[in-house]
């Protein structure tokens, strides 16, 4: 038996469903029972009947799944898959910064740790951000935390003034527009594809900003265009696989990397042995305490309502 197929029988044999993000090792996205983005994965997992979960993604992803379902087991197989926006935006800090603005209604991106989503509001995904942000009343004082260059855009989108924290993601926000530029002079009809926690310069020049699921619907709608892809190189796989004759040119970044392009170091932790062991041993298994869990539950049962 190959190890994708003792991945599977394991995850039968333990009512486990694997829940992959798209930026996600190919080899692991062929196992899951579920690819999505990150709002499509919390969606999949406040409705899942499986009884464990495991989470090929990055831990504010389980923690998500195990906010939702706090009798259930979810498991990260591979507990240093962090992400640079979690880690940059303390909860000591975040609450202490939160005192200057007692009145602001706090809307916080998903990518973000349990403690900090307990301090908000109301949640978003790069999905459903500028819902989110439009749904609350005009005037409305907002702090929107952690990523500044998301919140910049949506700043943008909405009219809103908001007060942003400062934090990046670091492999979006290490694009080079330089090499973006010297692309779309070689392919001149080239379409530019950006996530939003891209930088400032690189989202004006670009052709469709919007969540991994945005983008890769883009491609899918018009399936014979060129485009330069300003996102993770994961969701290169699902465009190729249902747009073959799209020509896909991901973009390149100012620090040079194995693979010349934006690869997430913690999403490319998970591999098949690290769900293989995953299984076996039932680890690393989230666990929220019960207070902490229902105040972080609240926004983030706020955002899925709303994004309904
Ligand atoms: P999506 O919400 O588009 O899945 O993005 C999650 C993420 O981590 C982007 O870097
Ligand atoms: Fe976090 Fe960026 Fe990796 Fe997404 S790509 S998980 S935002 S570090």
């Amino acid at each position: 038996m190959s190890r994708a197929q003792r991945v599977r029988a394991l995850a039968r044999e333990r009512d486990a469903v694997i829940i992959a993000h798209y930026y996600q090792r190919s080899e692991v996205k062929e196992v899951a029972d579920f690819i999505g983005d990150s709002l499509a994965m919390a969606n999949y997992a406040a409705t899942t009947q499986a009884g464990t979960l495991v989470v090929a993604g990055v831990r504010f992803m389980a923690e998500t799944a195990a906010l939702l379902n706090p009798a259930k087991t979810v498991l990260l197989p591979e507990p240093e898959a962090g992400c640079s926006l979690a880690s940059n935006c303390e909860a000591d800090r975040f609450a202490a910064f939160l005192q200057q603005y007692p009145h602001h209604t706090v809307v916080t991106y998903i990518n973000s740790s349990v403690e900090v989503k307990a301090m908000s509001h109301v949640l978003c995904t790069s999905a459903n951000a500028e819902q989110v942000v439009s749904s609350l009343p005009e005037n409305t004082p907002i702090v929107f935390a952690p990523d500044r260059h998301l919140g910049r855009w949506l700043e943008q989108r909405t009219g809103r003034h908001m007060v942003l924290w400062d934090a990046v993601c670091e492999v979006h926000a290490d694009f080079s527009l330089a090499e973006i530029d010297r692309l779309k002079g070689a392919y001149p009809s080239a379409r530019v594809l950006a996530h939003p926690e891209c930088e400032a310069p690189l989202l004006e020049l670009a052709d469709v900003v919007g969540s991994t699921s945005r983008l890769l619907a883009e491609v899918v709608d018009h399936p014979d265009e060129t485009y330069i892809v300003a996102t993770e190189e994961g969701i290169l796989k699902e465009m190729r696989q249902q747009a073959p004759f799209a020509k896909l040119i991901p973009a390149p970044q100012n620090t040079p990397n194995a693979c010349a392009c934006g690869e997430c170091p913690y999403m490319k932790l998970t591999t098949l042995e690290s769900l293989e062991q995953a299984l076996i041993h039932e680890r690393e298994t989230i666990r929220i305490p019960t207070e902490l869990q229902q105040q972080a539950l609240r926004p983030l049962r706020r955002m899925l309502d709303l994004s309904r």
